[in-house]
Formats: structure tokens, sequence, C-alpha cells
């Protein structure tokens, strides 16, 4: 079991929670994530590392409440304890040597680009952050980013907080003036998308970090399967950081999908047992 020691709500839809799981803390680095699963029935949930403390041996995970388990998770409070939390899975993100590096994240998937923000500035480079988010009421971890960057643009769609418009206007504007040798792009899929064509030109190094469906994340099951550079990949294993020029992206939103009409069913069960 895995007891919770800290909650933060940072949004109406976003949680963080901070888990005693001290040999993942041990071990973990960014870009790597864990499976979930709330109690012995649960579904295997996989979520990324978005934090961690090797001294007091605890990882942090930040999650939208989105559907069935995620709702469910999200109802647990301080001094619970989880039945699941297994890790660190995936590879940890490579970085290289990059000089000035631009991190980009939309959404919760802020929750994801900022540990790579962090090992990135640590490092010494020139980070720069563009969070991207709906509209002012979602926008979060503002003040942990600004630590962790040099430079920091938030964006909103609707215009309500930061610049007006979506995180790729402000990444052609720099990539316009300046020249930049690394991109990271954590969020919606169809944000990487546009990202990865942004950079292309101009042909700058740019990771994604890709969100299949998982299940067993250890390579057996085929779920997570994704096409990068015309090969067959398995994101758990081989990723889920990936080369964001060479990623299939229309076929991952296609397999993505796959059980939506299942997942609003899971939705009203749980609704329908709550009233
Ligand atoms: C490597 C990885 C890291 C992730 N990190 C985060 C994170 O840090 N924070 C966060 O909010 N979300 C993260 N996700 C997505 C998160 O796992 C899903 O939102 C969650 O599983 C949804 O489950 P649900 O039952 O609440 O929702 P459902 O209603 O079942 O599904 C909602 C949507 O979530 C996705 N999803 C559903 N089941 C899975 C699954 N088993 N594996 C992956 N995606 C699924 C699908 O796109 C689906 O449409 C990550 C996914 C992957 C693959
Ligand atoms: S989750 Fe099963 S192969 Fe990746």
């Amino acid at each position: 079991m895995y007891k919770i020691l800290d909650k933060r709500v940072l949004n109406s839809e976003v949680t963080a929670l901070t888990i005693e799981a001290p040999f993942i803390a041990k071990k973990v680095k960014p870009g790597q994530f864990v499976i979930i699963r709330a109690d012995e029935k649960g579904e295997r949930v996989p979520l990324t590392v978005a934090d961690f403390d090797f001294d007091k041996g605890t990882v942090t995970v930040i999650f939208q409440a989105i559907g069935f388990s995620t709702k469910k998770l999200a109802k647990f409070q301080v001094g619970d304890c989880i039945s699941d939390c297994v890790g660190p899975l995936g590879v940890p993100t490579e970085f290289g040597n990059p000089r000035k590096a631009i991190i980009i994240g939309g959404g919760v998937g802020c929750a994801i680009a900022y540990p790579q923000a962090k090992a990135l500035y640590n490092m010494g480079v020139d980070t720069t952050v563009i969070a991207g988010f709906r509209n002012k009421d979602i926008v979060i971890l503002e003040e942990e980013m600004r630590a962790v960057s040099n430079n920091l643009y938030i964006t909103t769609d609707d215009g309500s907080y930061g610049q007006k418009g979506f995180v790729t206007n402000v990444l052609a504007n720099l990539i316009s003036k300046d020249s930049y040798d690394l991109v990271i792009a954590i969020g919606p899929v169809l944000m990487m998308k546009n990202v990865a064509k942004t950079t292309e030109e101009q042909k700058i190094k740019t990771i994604v970090s890709l969100n299949p469906i998982m299940i067993d994340g250890t390579g057996m099951c085929g779920g997570c399967r994704v096409t990068v550079g015309g090969e067959v990949k398995f994101a758990c294993v081989d990723g889920p950081d990936f080369d964001g020029h060479l990623v299939d992206f229309d076929e991952l939103m296609r397999r993505n999908s796959l059980y939506k009409q299942e997942e609003a069913h899971a939705c009203r069960l749980e609704a329908e047992y709550n009233d």
C-alpha cells in the first residue's frame, strides 16, 4: 500500500498527490512514469512523475480527473492509501547537451513539462517555458515553472490571461528571432503535432512525450503501439519520449479514441452509482 502524504487541488479538474514510494523516488528520472491502481479492482492508470524527493522518499503525480479512474483517484485524501504504484517505467528523457531550450506544456501537460524544465535549468541550460491553457481559471504551476526557467510565457486560447492564442504562436515568434537547439512539447496530441510542424523547417530537435493507451506498461500487451519513423514502437518501453518529426500523430489520435464509448459508459455508471 502507498500512503498519500500531501494533496493539492490545482484547479477544478487537476489534483497533485504526493505519495510515499521510497524505492521509486530513489531511481526515478525526468520523463519516467508510474502506473497506479487506486484499489484492488482499479484500472491501471499511467501518470508521469511530476516531482520527486529522494531524501523524503516521495513522488508527486499531477493528473486531470478526466474519466472513471482519475475521478476516483481525485477523491483520495491525505492519509489514505492507494493499492499499487509501479515504477519508474519508461526511458528517462535524453536531453543531450543543449545550449538553449524551449519547453512547452499544454494544460495538464505542464505537470509533465515541469520536471523537464527543472532538469534543464539545473543543468545550466538557457530554458524558456511556454505554458498554454484554455483560459485563466485552469492555469497551473505558474510559480513553479517561473522558478525553473529564464523566460516564462503563458498563453490562453481566449486571452483571459497571458498572451492570447496558442503556444505555437509564441514558439514561431521565438524561433524566428533566435536559435534554439532543443524543443520539448507535452500536451494534447494535436498541440504536439503542431509544435513538431513549427520546428520542422529549422530542423530543431523536438522531443514529444506520447500518451497512448497503456495497460501493462512493460511491452507485453501492445496497447501502446505507436509508429515512429515508419517503425512500430511501444511507448511504455521505447518511450514515452520520441522524435516529434517522426511520429505518426494521426494514428495516435485514432488509437486514443478507440474506447470513447466504453469510457463514456463507465462515467455514466459512476454518476448513477453516486446518485
Ligand atoms: C506515459 C503516460 C503518462 C501520463 N501522464 C499523465 C499525467 O501526468 N497526468 C495526467 O493527467 N494524465 C496522464 N496520462 C493520461 C492518463 O493516464 C489518462 O488520463 C487516464 O488513464 C484516464 O483514465 P480514466 O479512467 O480517468 O479516463 P477514461 O474515461 O478511461 O479515459 C479518458 C482518456 O484518457 C486516456 N486513457 C484512458 N485509459 C488510459 C490508459 N490506460 N492509458 C493511457 N491513457 C488512457 C484516453 O485518451 C481516454 O480518452 C498519461 C498517459 C500516459 C500513457
Ligand atoms: S502498455 Fe502494453 S505494450 Fe506498452
